[in-house]
């Protein structure tokens, strides 16, 4: 018998290569006129802003560019404060998690200003936000799928996932020539983040039928096409599957949890501000070792979807080969093995493992307990 699951969705979800096009129609749809474009520097200096600029200019625009990297609370608190005049209708949010979880605070701020007394408290939101278009540039968070928005609590040195069914956006689009210009390195460490969301979601204590349904075509999809996208960004068909296997794992989170790589993760941004895909890149393979003996059926199921060859193996030989595969994944992709070049040391050990003991959210979904003393031994094995 499975509990109780649920799926919370976008109003509309358009794909394809060009399918910014529509985001004018989309305008239309929700009845806005004044329409805030938010974004970021990296972003915006690849110029795909301006498409979105020019497709909506029968509108009042403006563009809002100051987006932070993994954005601290208060730094959300910040842009609110300088647009919260502005009578905006239309949030268009054009780039990775940090510029989408930002929007979702900012869409429900203009419809709860008594929210902004303290964001870290969802309870604060009574009134659905004004209307939502998300544009992923990035293939990693899914976080146009969610109803999370991660920031950083710089006082607590920790990252804080705030969860609220308005966060969902209302559109999205999902247009793979947005992420044609991203980085190889971004793509790697986000591309794995992608992966990091199904695999968990898999096997994590709250997976259910709807998220096992995507978390195995996304893992599919991105062991299928992380090397094409990481080595030739222009390959749009390896741009789209990446972007649709992030969309399904966002899916995942939406109606399971991540487990203990995010958990690990968080003190690695809160504290070391080690960007998001990288700390769960390198988590990732650990993880899965320490999980094994717990999921080795469900192993079995992700080798499959990994284009693994199982015949004739037992399943302790087929969790042993998904987590090869894993590292080999990882290792062409150019994710570090430990995070020795940001400088973490064994003296930071204890810090992490308070760090991530609190992180209750995640830890409890993960399908094998975890004590302080198997978090300090996974963190030893990358420091
Ligand atoms: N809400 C959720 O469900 C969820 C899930 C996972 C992670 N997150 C959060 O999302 C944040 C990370 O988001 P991210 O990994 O997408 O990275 P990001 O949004 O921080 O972007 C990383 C970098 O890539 C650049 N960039 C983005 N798109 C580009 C493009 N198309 N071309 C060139 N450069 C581009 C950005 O300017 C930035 O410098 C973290 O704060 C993390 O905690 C949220
Ligand atoms: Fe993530």
């Amino acid at each position: 018998m499975t509990n109780i699951y649920q799926m919370g969705l976008p109003r509309r979800v358009i794909g394809g290569a060009g399918s910014i096009s529509q985001l004018s129609a989309l305008a239309k749809d929700s009845g806005a006129k004044n329409i805030v474009i938010l974004t970021d520097k990296g972003v915006y200096g690849t110029g795909i802003t301006a498409k979105a600029e020019k497709i909506l200019s029968d509108y009042n625009t403006k563009i809002v560019k100051d987006v932070p990297p993994e954005p601290e609370y208060n730094q959300v608190l910040n842009i609110y404060n300088k647009v919260k005049n502005d009578n905006f209708d239309m949030i268009v949010a054009i780039g990775g998690g940090s510029v989408m979880d930002t929007a979702k605070i900012l869409a429900v701020l203009f419809t709860n200003p008594a929210y902004a007394e303290d964001i870290l408290n969802p309870s604060l939101i009574k009134n659905r936000g004004i209307a939502t278009v998300f544009i992923p540039t990035t293939a990693g968070t899914g976080s146009e799928a969610t109803p999370n928005s991660i920031v950083v609590v710089p006082e607590k040195e920790l990252k804080v996932g705030i969860v609220n069914s308005n966060f969902i956006p209302d559109y999205v689009i999902l247009d793979a020539e947005m992420t044609l210009k991203l980085p190889q390195s971004v793509t790697a460490s986000t591309g794995v983040d992608a992966f990091c969301h199904a695999i968990e979601c898999f096997i994590s204590k709250k997976a259910n039928p709807f998220s096992d349904m995507y978390a195995l075509k996304a893992i599919s999809l991105i062991s299928k096409s992380i090397r094409n996208a990481y080595n030739n960004g222009e390959d749009i068909s390896a741009r789209e599957d990446m972007l649709l296997a992030a969309f399904y794992g966002g899916m995942c989170i939406a109606s399971s949890s991540t487990v203990a790589v995010h958990a690990l993760s968080y003190p690695l941004g809160g504290k070391y501000r080690i960007p998001h895909g990288i700390s769960n890149a390198i988590l990732l393979p650990y993880v899965m070792e320490y999980n094994a003996d717990y999921v080795e059926d469900k192993f079995k199921d992700v080798a499959l979807a990994m284009g693994i060859d199982i015949k004739n193996k037992n399943c302790n030989e087929i969790s042993k080969e998904v987590i090869n595969e894993i590292f080999k994944m990882t290792e062409d992709i150019k994710i570090p093995r430990d995070l020795k070049k940001f400088g973490i040391t064994k003296d930071d050990l204890e810090n992490l493992v308070e760090g991530a003991s609190g992180v209750t959210r995640l830890l409890d979904n993960n399908p094998k307990p975890m004590t302080k003393d198997d978090m300090r031994n996974i963190y030893l094995k990358i420091v």
